[in-house]
């Protein structure tokens, strides 16, 4: 095929794929309005509405270090996804990285994937912070499930969202059923996962350890590292969008602003931060990359 029947084909399929997914969600709000409007399915709303009562000791609001910790992880994320997409989809890297220090001697890496290894460095260590964090203060019960009763709630919040009709929560308190799933599996399996496997890709990995190596071949590190990243991708979306369509100017005060009012602070540091983000979605191009790999290794045209 011509390269111009392949970026037709390519952009059918995009077509394609957006009219049935617009389809998909059209149908899925009709259904669960339909459903609301049975009895049955009215009362289980009513059994479950959705918000459990924290556990006693469960500390209020959301302070200033969760605050840095959520937008660290989102800054770092941005430029792990960047980075992970250009190991993705170069095929002759322009230039390549190798430590100076002996343990490592026989390692040579792309420049973009030195980068996605520093930046995960920065973000496991926030990560780890943050999980010490939460668990010091008590804070973990907000976003860890403690009894069976979050599922037919997240159920029920899953329907109420679905119909477009949901009541005013307030997460400065708890957070509801379906946010308590979500935040823990984001936090507890996909970072985990990300991590398990991008180690086991990296040259961190102890392939010397031949039996360990057999027991879990790289390939499945590969086949499940890129699906990790398009679930993070997925969360994100769907999170920022119920962020903005749920009260934003009290939500971005609550996470960016440890305030629960409706002011314009919250507001006004995500702009700033990001537009931190955009600058470093720029800077971060293969110029400096080269320049800040240079002064941990040794850096080569390839
Ligand atoms: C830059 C876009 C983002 C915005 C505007 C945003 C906004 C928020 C807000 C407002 C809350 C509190 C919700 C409430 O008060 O009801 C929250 C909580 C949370 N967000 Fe985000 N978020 C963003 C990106 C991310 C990313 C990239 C992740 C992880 C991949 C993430 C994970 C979480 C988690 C785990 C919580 C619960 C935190 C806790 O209480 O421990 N967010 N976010
Ligand atoms: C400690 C955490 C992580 C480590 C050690 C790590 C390591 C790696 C390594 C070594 C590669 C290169 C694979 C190869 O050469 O084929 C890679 C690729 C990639 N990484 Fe990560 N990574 C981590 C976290 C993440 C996260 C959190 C994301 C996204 C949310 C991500 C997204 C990607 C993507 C999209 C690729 C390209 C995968 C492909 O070619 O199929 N990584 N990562």
């Amino acid at each position: 095929m011509i390269r111009s029947d392949i970026l037709a084909s390519r952009r059918a399929r995009w077509i394609a794929t957006t009219i049935v997914a617009v389809i998909v969600v059209v149908v899925g709000i009709f259904v669960a309005r339909g459903m609301r409007t049975l009895e049955p399915v009215s009362s289980f709303i009513a059994d479950y509405p959705g918000v459990l009562e924290p556990l006693p000791g469960t500390p209020e609001g959301l302070p200033v270090w969760l605050a840095w910790q959520h937008y660290l992880n989102a800054f770092f994320l941005l430029l792990i996804v960047k980075t992970g997409w250009e190991v993705r989809t170069t095929q002759r890297p322009r230039a390549y990285w190798a430590p100076r220090t002996s343990r490592f001697t026989g390692t040579k890496i792309s420049v973009t994937l030195w980068l996605h290894l520093a930046l995960d460095v920065l973000w496991v260590l926030n990560g780890v912070v943050f999980v010490i964090l939460i668990f010091a203060t008590g804070h973990w019960a907000r976003i860890v499930p403690t009894t069976w009763e979050v599922v037919p709630n997240a159920l029920s919040v899953f329907l109420q969202y679905a119909s477009l009709d949901w009541p005013t929560e307030n997460g400065w308190i708890a957070y509801n059923a379906l946010q308590v799933l979500s935040y823990f599996g984001v936090v507890f399996i996909l970072a985990p996962l990300a991590i398990v496997t991008g180690l086991r890709m990296s040259p961190l990995w102890p392939s010397s350890a031949v039996r360990l190596s057999r027991v879990y071949p790289i390939e499945i590190a590969r086949a499940v590292h890129y699906p990790t990243m398009l679930a993070f991708v997925a969360f994100v979306i769907v999170h920022v969008t119920l962020v903005a369509t749920t009260g934003l100017l009290r939500n971005l005060n609550h996470m960016y602003a440890s305030r629960d009012d409706v002011s314009w602070w919250g507001a006004l540091v995500f702009a700033i931060g990001t537009a931190a983000m955009i600058a470093a979605w720029f800077l971060t191009g293969p110029t400096i990359t080269r320049t800040l790999a240079a002064r941990t290794g040794s850096v080569t045209r390839g």
